[in-house]
């Protein structure tokens, strides 16, 4: 959990938030031990924009992970964030039983099952 949380942190580091200036990480840990970063995208087109969390599940989809184990995100604020209702949709169909971890910036942490998060959720097995 320590490398995952140094990974959202350096991923962090590569937002691009110009915008609302709320810099964010995610790192992702997929089921064959792959670790995927991503950041937070602004576009001047204001909702256009892309959250960490979103940016690193549709990174390592389209590198081939199909099964997610945990999240760790680290944003802007001294206390642990989540990730946005958005964000947790996408991560419940990779990862239905994945933790999450948040870091603030004050370097509390706290961790959640993404069920807890996310209770009751839609998701691939409604399709079947
Ligand atoms: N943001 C994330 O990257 N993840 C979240 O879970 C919440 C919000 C980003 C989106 C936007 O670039 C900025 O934070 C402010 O909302």
């Amino acid at each position: 959990m320590e490398a995952l949380l140094a990974e959202a942190r350096a991923a962090r580091e590569r937002a691009y938030a110009p915008y609302s200036e709320f810099r964010v990480g995610a790192a992702l840990l997929t089921d064959d031990e792959r670790v995927v970063p991503g950041a937070n995208v602004e576009s001047a087109s204001y909702g256009l924009s892309m959250c960490a969390e979103r940016t690193a599940v549709f990174r390592a989809a389209s590198e081939g992970a199909r099964r997610l184990v945990a999240v760790a995100v680290v944003a802007s604020n001294d206390e642990p964030t989540w990730p946005c209702g958005a964000c947790r949709q996408v991560l419940y169909e990779f990862g239905p039983d994945m933790i999450v971890i948040s870091e603030g910036l004050g370097g509390r942490r706290e961790e959640r099952k993404l069920t807890e998060l996310l209770p009751v959720a839609f998701g691939p097995a409604d399709l079947e």
